[in-house]
């Protein structure tokens, strides 16, 4: 979005009314980037992984991460207009549709043609875009969520404050993020500078290790006295997915491993980032990192009216 000006229907896509500017659709999805950028390992990762965490008739996983993410609840979103930041295969959007709201998926990397894909009987329209730069004008959500997301941008605090401008008055915002407060994630920060370069599927094979080392796990664990703490050991130095699920723990480690961005967060700088856009009713929701706020329902007199609110908000 070059201009930020109105955009209207083509043959092929969408182009600007002003300038021009084509956003050609590809599969079925406009795409407002030409590329992955930084987030390919992710374009990667969903399209194996298309439907590992998405809920059905025997799991709720998704669900559960849901409200323990963002504090919502059905009640909540039925109805509502809801941006999903980062939607990845669309496992949260799958939630909220299924709860009654309409659901807006962007996300940078090609795990939109999956979303699609999964959401294709729901409420939801994907498009392939960058938080930095979204195709929505100001004021447009009742709600918007990001779960997992704006820790791998290049600039967390800056992609998050992109999001509150486009709450309407009185719309609720949710985050969460990964928590700053325990180092566990020493040593996979060290490897990551290695594991990072290397070609997704190399790297996907490599977390297959995780399936035997969870294995090893298990067998310490039984050991009394001694088995806890070295099993700890070993998951401070080669940190990995525990989870019982083998699909999910390959998945989470590669998750892991893969990002080319990770950054972590305290709630003090995330309430420091919601207080700046002027937010308020900020509380922590269950699992850390995660804040929700509400944008004011009576927006307060504004003291530099030359800027977007944006720019207001980033300072
Ligand atoms: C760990 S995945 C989380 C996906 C989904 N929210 C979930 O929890 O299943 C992170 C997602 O953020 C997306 N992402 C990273 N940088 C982005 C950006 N600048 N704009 C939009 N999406 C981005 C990636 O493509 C990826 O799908």
């Amino acid at each position: 979005m070059s201009c930020r000006n109105n955009l209207r229907q083509a043959a092929d896509g969408l182009v600007c009314a002003v300038c021009g500017r084509k956003y050609p659709v590809l599969n079925g999805i406009v795409r407002f980037v030409d590329t992955q950028h930084y987030a390919g390992s992710f374009g990667f990762q969903w399209k194996v992984y298309a439907q590992t965490q998405l809920d059905g008739e025997h799991s709720r996983r998704s669900e559960n991460a849901f409200r323990r993410r963002t504090g919502f609840c059905p009640e909540d979103l039925a109805g509502t207009l809801v941006l999903d930041v980062g939607c990845g295969m669309g496992r949260f959007a799958e939630v909220a549709t299924r709860w009654g709201a309409h659901v807006v998926g962007i996300d940078l990397s090609r795990a939109t043609e999956v979303a699609a894909r999964n959401l294709a009987n729901r409420k939801a329209t994907i498009f392939q875009a960058d938080v930095f730069n979204l195709p929505f004008a100001p004021q447009s959500f009742d709600y918007i969520y990001s779960i997992g997301v704006l820790h791998h941008t290049p600039n967390c605090e800056r992609a998050f404050k992109m999001l509150p401008p486009l709450l309407k008055p009185g719309g609720r915002i949710a985050i969460w993020l990964y928590s700053a407060y325990n180092r566990w994630y020493r040593f996979s920060d060290l490897y990551r500078k290695v594991t990072r370069r290397l070609p997704p599927q190399v790297l996907h094979k490599l977390c297959y290790g995780a399936v035997p080392l969870y294995g090893v796990h298990q067998l310490l664990r039984k050991i009394p006295l001694v088995g806890r703490p070295a099993s700890a050991a070993l998951a401070y130095v080669i940190p990995m997915a525990l989870d019982r699920d083998r699909n999910w723990r390959v998945l989470d480690t590669f998750d892991w491993y893969s990002p080319w961005y990770q950054s972590k967060h305290t709630y003090e700088e995330v309430f420091r980032w919601f207080e700046s856009c002027g937010l308020e009713q900020l509380h922590v929701i269950e699992q850390p990192i995660a804040v929700q706020g509400r944008r004011p329902v009576s927006v307060t007199k504004i003291s530099d009216p030359d800027k977007s609110e944006v720019e207001r908000c980033v300072g």
